[in-house]
């Protein structure tokens, strides 16, 4: 078979190099790619967002199946634009994509379905919202924009100061454009978080192997939220009772209430949980493989993922057993200098061989170009050094150890991805 698989982060690399273990896999292209994607597939200079070049670039070269990575161009129909077009792909519909894509439909999704969720209101008014959280006078209190904001449309306020700032950020002056013109006020949920990335053909659900994402940009959970700043999988807190709990009152119900709204849902669903003290909860949901989950999840997939997608598209799922691997992983992100603010592209990568990778771990390049022999940085989340071993100790020490042996001016990556878990299971 030959694939496409349109974006071109650290998941899209984590997706090809499963995809190349595929002895069904002839040849991968990547739209767009990056320098390290280059190595193990064929880039082509087409933007993930351009539906009408990747419909025009998979049917002049044949391409059996294309895999649609990131949000945006599922929530702008590149899935419905290419089998309008005759050609096989992975990835919900526009329609479907929405779950993802407006928080005020997944809100109002989950309210009408019984589904558990922080309490929420919805308001198109900057002055109602200031109205409705004086009268709560509850701190913290949680406010998204509505769209997508490249993980960085929530705020979290502690105090009436911080909410209105946050308010006229995201609804007058727009920081975040029309992703802001409605917004989502929240109760503040507290435990710990859990993602869980499903396939579903619509019709069953196959929940993937769990995972812990470190959202904040340095240790101890401080500064800004990013995309994510490193991953674990398993997550010790999504224990066998949880997950059975989540089956019930969450993955389920979702799939179905999504078929009832005559928006089926066929793809990856991801599941961001929070297990609050009331039980777990819906925080987020999203579309698509998560950004660096995919990294940790997808190492452990045994079962031949050409087979799971194809399962996918036509509605087979319940038929195909899909195996894990039993080993832990854990990814850690090398990042530009200033991000998730602004950064420096274009610094010399050192400690990488001519493949992008080095020893002891997989190099998942997020945000990298090649040029005359040599890796740079190209992107705020560069690279993903993720590792697997028996024990989550074990594959924490071989990533960390990759990291050191890399370097660029600049770099900044998180010292404490999984110890907080790795500590409290030594206590
Ligand atoms: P989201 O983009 O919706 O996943 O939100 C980003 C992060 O903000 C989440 O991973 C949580 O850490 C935090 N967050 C979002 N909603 C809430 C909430 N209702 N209560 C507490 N924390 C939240
Ligand atoms: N790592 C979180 C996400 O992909 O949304």
């Amino acid at each position: 078979m030959k694939i496409l698989v349109v974006g071109g982060g650290g998941r899209e690399h984590a997706i090809i190099r499963k995809l190349k273990e595929s002895p069904r896999v002839e040849k991968i292209y990547a739209a767009p790619g990056n320098g390290g994607i280059s190595k193990d597939a064929e880039c082509v200079d087409i933007s993930a967002m351009d539906k009408e070049k990747i419909v025009t670039f998979s049917k002049e070269n044949g391409i059996d199946l294309v895999f649609v990575a990131p949000d945006d161009p599922l929530a702008d129909g590149m899935t419905d634009a290419l089998e309008d077009a005759g050609i096989r792909a992975f990835g919900p519909h526009a329609n479907a994509a929405t779950i993802e894509s407006s928080k005020v439909f997944s809100k109002n999704l989950m309210k009408k379905y019984n589904i558990p969720t922080a309490d929420y209101e919805v308001f198109d008014d900057p002055k109602k919202v200031m109205s409705y959280i004086d009268s709560k006078n509850k701190y913290p209190v949680v406010i998204k924009a509505d769209g997508l904001a490249l993980g960085k449309g929530v705020i979290i306020a502690e105090n009436r100061d911080e909410a209105q700032a946050a308010v006229k950020e995201i609804m007058q002056d727009k920081k975040f454009g029309d992703s802001g013109n409605n917004v989502v006020v929240e109760e503040f949920l507290t435990g710990p978080e859990v993602s869980v990335l499903a396939f579903t053909d619509g019709i069953s659900l196959k929940p993937m192997v769990s995972s812990m994402d470190h959202k904040r940009a340095y240790d101890n959970d401080e500064g800004l939220n990013t995309g994510g700043m490193g991953t674990i999988s398993p997550n010790p807190y999504y224990t066998d009772e949880i997950a059975e709990i989540c089956r019930k009152t969450i993955f389920e119900p979702t799939v179905a209430a999504m078929n009832s709204e005559n928006r089926k849902f066929k793809g990856c669903l991801y599941f961001g949980l929070m297990i609050t003290p009331d039980g777990p909860k819906v925080i987020e949901y999203n579309a698509r493989f998560g950004d660096p989950e995919a990294q940790v999840v997808l190492p452990r997939l045994k079962t031949d993922l050409v087979d799971i997608i194809e399962a996918v598209i036509d509605e087979r799922l319940s038929h195909l057993d899909i195996e894990w691997s039993n080993e832990a992983a854990a990814c850690v992100v090398m990042a530009s200098g200033g991000y998730p603010l602004s950064y420096k592209k274009g610094i010399e990568i050192s400690g990488l061989d001519e493949n992008g990778q080095t020893d002891g771990a997989t190099v998942y390049h997020a945000g990298t170009k090649f040029e005359n022999g040599k890796f740079y940085t190209n992107g705020g989340r560069v690279l993903g050094i993720s590792a697997t071993a028996k024990t989550l100790d074990e594959a924490l020490d071989k990533a960390y150890s990759a990291v050191k042996s890399i370097s660029f001016d600049g770099a900044h990556y998180r010292t404490d991805i999984g110890r907080a878990v790795s500590e409290e299971k030594t206590d």
